[in-house]
């Protein structure tokens, strides 16, 4: 493969120096230098994506998959290794599993429509879980309100932990077809027990979906190590653009699903009688797609694998735990969820103090936290709550920093009482 030559930005090779890769971390934001604890809401992007991006724009830009011309030529060889560099990410078989998306959300409503209105047998139920984020039940809300697709929901225990004895009672409590649940809840922080969701599941003949928009970002994920059916991520938490996303599903799972959006790109034929459908994946690509932002996507990818899995998840299990510790020494602070198995993110609420009153103050000494319900309705209100702030912590994030968000949590209450 003829693959676009972009200029080679140099990448930290060890976590300690990778800050530096991160233009935005230098900056100051009310005179004081940004704190940025919001990394599960998006993160921000090292010079090696933002460059690849550029370069694409400014030296080899032309439409994929259409020209006969060198420039289209190039840039199809770029936009096809980062759906490689997406394959090697997840150990998928073969890229052609890789069907790029904008987002989770729509590799969500993407398997939703297609897979829930055109595979999945009537009369078989989806399951979901209380901690979902709302792009994981509206769209089965969807599916159930047009189809009579039963939906049902397993519990989350006070921990924070998926509540598996009841999932197995679920299971068994008419078909299922499809268990579509988090692999990183993104209030919690909980991990998921994969493995077991996915026996129990095929045990009962369903399929499973992981929805894994946190969890690619702290661990390494291997869908054939899983043997999981579906597996969804956002390509902007993981240090990449906005407007890219992946749906990683079984070859065979892609070719018995018929078409999301119809247009150029996904046929092979059209006449108006009929059209028949291109390959997958291309059958599920309607129109141009996000080029620059895959192209962005896959050296994000190359990035995370310069550093490794490792030294991340080393890194950030080490900031949890320190958060989790700092956090309960501030007086009157409620941190949610106390599961076993945790990545990065950590929420948090004072009796009396409103969320986006936290993040207000905490922002005036420049820390950036996410405030609100998190589009998880549900499980704030399983937690009794309507809103909670949220620190998220990303392979950039320093145990200063959250030292920081310590004393600031503590001069919050001060200022409230
Ligand atoms: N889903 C993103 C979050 O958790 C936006 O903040």
């Amino acid at each position: 493969m003829n693959v676009m030559r972009l200029p080679k930005e140099s990448v930290a090779k060890t976590l300690a120096d990778a800050r530096a890769d991160f233009p935005i971390l230098g900056e100051k934001v009310h005179g004081v230098p940004l704190i940025y604890l919001d990394s599960a809401a998006s993160a921000q992007k090292p010079r090696a994506v933002i460059a690849a991006m550029l370069g694409t724009m400014e030296r080899q830009y032309a439409n994929v998959h259409r020209g006969l011309h060198w420039m289209s030529e190039r840039t199809t060889d770029a936009y096809e290794s980062a759906r490689m560099a997406v394959a090697r990410l997840l150990n998928a078989r073969e890229p052609e599993e890789i069907v790029f998306v904008r987002n989770s959300t729509e590799a969500i409503n993407l398997v939703a429509h297609s897979y829930g209105r055109g595979v999945l047998e009537p009369g078989r139920a989806v399951l979901i879980s209380e901690m979902e984020h709302h792009s994981n039940i509206v769209p089965w809300q969807l599916l159930r309100d047009e189809r009579g697709t039963g939906l049902r929901v397993v519990p989350v225990t006070d921990a924070g932990e998926l509540d598996l004895a009841a999932y197995e009672r679920l299971l068994a409590a008419g078909p299922v077809g499809l268990v579509s649940i988090t692999h990183m809840s993104n209030v919690l922080g909980t991990v998921t027990p994969a493995e077991r969701i996915i026996r129990l599941a095929h045990e009962a003949g369903a399929k499973v979906l992981l929805d894994g928009s946190q969890a690619i970002v702290h661990r390494p994920v291997d869908v054939q190590a899983l043997d999981v059916d579906f597996y969804v991520f956002t390509g902007h938490k993981l240090y990449g653009p906005t407007g890219i996303g992946v749906l990683w599903a079984r070859r065979e799972l892609l070719e018995r699903m018929p078409p999301f959006l119809g247009g150029g790109e996904m046929i092979s034929e059209v006449t108006f009688e009929r059209s028949r459908w291109a390959h997958v994946p291309h059958k599920f690509e309607a129109g141009t797609p996000a080029i620059v932002e895959a192209i962005g996507l896959g050296a994000a990818i190359r990035y995370v694998e310069e550093i490794g899995y490792p030294a991340i998840t080393a890194h950030e299990a080490a900031l949890t735990e320190h958060a989790l510790a700092r956090l309960a020494s501030v007086e009157g602070l409620r941190v949610l969820g106390q599961a076993q198995d945790r990545g990065g993110v950590v929420s948090f609420a004072f009796e009396r103090i409103h969320a986006h009153d936290v993040a207000t103050l905490l922002d005036r000494s420049g820390i950036a936290v996410r405030a609100g319900h998190h589009c998880a309705e549900p499980l704030m209100r399983r937690f009794g709550l309507d809103s909670t702030a949220r620190a998220s912590f990303a392979l950039y994030t320093t145990s200063g920093e959250i030292d920081a968000l310590a004393d600031a949590l503590a001069k919050v209450r001060e200022f409230f009482h």
